[in-house]
């Protein structure tokens, strides 16, 4: 593009867009990035500049950008059947793309209900833990657990699941009956358990039996929790954490919902978190790298046992959305999972985690780098003012450390990943799934020079 271009370009996104999450003053004397283009797993903006996509776009982009076979199963499906609803109808694709993730999907998740992202995957499944045991007969069942500082989405629903006070805050009053437990970052567990792991996950998982008796249990319907928690920085499952709050949930009759909108399809090696950690949910909720972000698409994968009380008489679960199971992202939702078949991505992922990990971790050479965490190509690594007491930053310091400088520098540097201080001040990275040696090598070394940069304006 002419620079005359851009500057049109620029004008018309400043005038007319609204970002999500985006401080719009922020552009007021700067550029808003406009990525024009993807190949593999680089992007490039409106100058033609390359940037390693170190976060898939927003956890999406699992095969990477640019794949046209994948594109032309969407345009060839436009062509043959662009849409039509999954009220009352079926359309071939989607009853193919049912029949694969049912597959996939571990145990008896054998029921799949589409929707067009994330929240309304969330949405829908506290919708139907409702619905489910009013028509089971226990209508007093209403309230969701989750834990503190986890992301579950932006609709109203999906927000009172959320854990993070702050972007709640200007909506409330929220549908009542959120209920928050602790999260798993063991970097800051409480000292009685803060030298063993397992004890740590223990005490986590038991303070979910503690809730629930607290609530009442005859009043708790599901329990939500991430595989590996986003928010916060990337917080993985002790051992044995998920198998003891299945026991917990199977006593007190409450159904156990693995939110994979992020860890799913291949984040962390497999096709579901879930498999991974060696639990059995009774929901499992997905989104973004079902369709590797070609076309929108989320949807839930539901227990036999769940559907039952739906199966028979006049029985309805009284809610849709009008894209569900849209076609052209069905198509294109098939092709996605043919790449990963083809290329082994989940293979590609086992094969290279334990170097990517290394990678990463040879940062903890820096003063300013407290953690690595994380598992597959999923990793948080947390910022702290002092290793050795792991003291965090104040407000003021985060406000400048990570808007006013490492955002920016990193970006500037060639790497889209995100610094996120909706707890404690954090660096994420969760590049495509095709990503090696060097994608790894190329992270460190921008990290590695921006984090040092930092440190020396704190
Ligand atoms: C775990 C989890 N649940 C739900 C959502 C909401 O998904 P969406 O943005 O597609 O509505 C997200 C989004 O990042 C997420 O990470």
């Amino acid at each position: 593009m002419t620079e005359s271009e851009i500057s049109a370009q620029q004008d018309a996104a400043k005038r007319n867009l609204w970002l999500h999450f985006t401080r719009m003053s922020s552009y007021a004397d700067a550029e808003v990035p406009v990525i024009v283009r993807g190949e593999g797993q680089y992007v490039f903006d409106s100058r033609g500049k390359r940037y390693l996509d170190g976060l898939s776009g927003l956890f999406v982009s699992q095969i990477g950008h640019g794949r046209k076979d994948v594109a032309e199963a969407g345009a060839r499906q436009a062509g043959e059947l662009a849409y039509f609803p999954l009220w009352s109808y079926a359309n071939p694709r989607a009853i193919e793309l049912g029949a694969r993730l049912t597959d996939l999907a571990p145990g008896d998740l054998n029921r799949v209900f589409f929707t067009t992202s994330g929240s309304e995957a969330v949405e829908s499944a506290w919708k139907l833990a409702k619905q489910y045991f009013k028509t089971i007969g226990e209508p007093a069942r209403y309230k969701v657990l989750s834990r503190n500082i986890a992301y579950h989405g932006t609709s109203m629903g999906a927000l009172a699941i959320t854990g993070l006070p702050a972007i709640k805050e200007p909506f409330e009053p929220l549908p009542p009956g959120g209920v928050r437990v602790p999260n798993t970052n063991f970097y800051r567990a409480p000292e009685f358990v803060a030298d063993d792991l397992a004890a740590f996950g223990i005490w986590a998982a038991d303070e979910i039996e503690r809730a629930i008796l607290r609530e009442g249990p005859e009043s708790v319907a599901a329990v939500f929790l991430e595989p590996v928690q986003n928010s916060g920085g990337c917080f993985p499952p002790p051992p044995g954490y998920f198998q003891r709050v299945r026991e917990i949930c199977d006593r007190h009759g409450v159904l156990l919902v693995s939110d994979e909108v992020i860890c799913a399809f291949g984040r962390l090696g497999y096709y579901f978190g879930a498999e991974r950690y060696g639990y059995q949910p009774d929901i499992i909720t997905f989104a973004k790298g079902v369709t590797s972000g070609y076309a929108p698409m989320g949807g839930m994968l539901v227990s036999d046992r769940l559907m039952e009380p739906f199966s028979a008489g006049t029985a309805t679960f009284l809610h849709g959305v009008t894209f569900a199971g849209h076609p052209v992202c069905c198509a294109v939702a098939m092709a996605n999972l043919d790449v990963f078949e083809k290329e082994d991505l989940l293979g590609n992922v086992r094969a290279n985690e334990a170097a990517f990990r290394a990678t990463l971790e040879k940062l903890n050479d820096l003063p300013i780098v407290g953690d690595v965490r994380g598992d597959g190509y999923f990793y948080g690594i947390e910022l702290v003012k002092d290793k050795a007491t792991r003291e965090t930053f104040d407000d003021d310091e985060s406000e400048r450390l990570l808007r006013g400088f490492l955002s920016l520098a990193l970006f500037d540097a060639g790497l889209v990943c995100r610094a996120d201080d909706r707890g404690d001040p954090v660096i994420q990275l969760a590049p495509p799934l095709t990503c090696t040696q060097e994608h790894f090598d190329e992270m460190e070394r921008i990290l590695r020079d921006v984090l040092t940069q930092a440190w020396s304006r704190i």
